[in-house]
């Protein structure tokens, strides 16, 4: 079982998000090389320890976590759409997510500017601060898994010709 199922007062908090039908939606959506329930988890999870720790409020934190990239993207994304969505995606979540659940204006932030300097939106409250650098460092490590196999493979393919090479 995963550290934030183990967690009863997070799962508490984002229970209605994940029970929501449009949501478990992102379950089969590929996202740095995981699905994009599993990365906004572990984003929401994350944020929420943090802002408990610096007595702010985890709650939101959390939920606003786990919201940050509600969105549908198609499977058949070219590279130059993924690149767009880079860009783009913010606001596609921010719609999404208030179309399925009431959002308080901190929550809504949180969303919205959780890709800054990328996007210009600057966040507005700490806990915007919080989910933004969380994502970011989420984000590196699940990027930084994908990309260790192509890694592995351009260096065999390197080596195989320098063996050549070199004989
Ligand atoms: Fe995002
Ligand atoms: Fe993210």
């Amino acid at each position: 079982m995963s550290v934030q199922k183990q967690d009863l007062e997070f799962m508490g908090i984002v229970k209605n998000i994940l029970d929501n039908k449009e949501f478990k939606k992102i379950e089969t959506i590929e996202h740095h090389g995981v699905s994009r329930f599993d990365h906004s988890m572990r984003v929401a999870y994350y944020s929420y320890k943090v802002a408990k720790f610096m007595h702010l409020d985890y709650v939101k934190t959390a939920r606003g976590g786990l919201l940050h990239d509600f969105f549908l993207s198609p499977e058949d994304r070219t590279n130059k759409d993924r690149f767009i969505s880079t860009f783009v995606h913010p606001k596609e979540a921010l719609e999404t997510a208030k179309l399925h659940f009431d959002l308080t204006k901190k929550e809504e932030d949180m969303i919205r500017s959780h890709m800054f300097p990328i996007n210009p939106s600057v966040p507005k409250y700490a806990e915007s601060w919080i989910v933004s650098t969380v994502d970011k460092i989420v984000a590196a490590e699940e990027l930084s898994l994908k990309f260790k196999f192509k890694i592995k493979y351009v260096y065999s393919l390197l080596m195989l010709f320098m063996f050549n090479f070199i004989r």
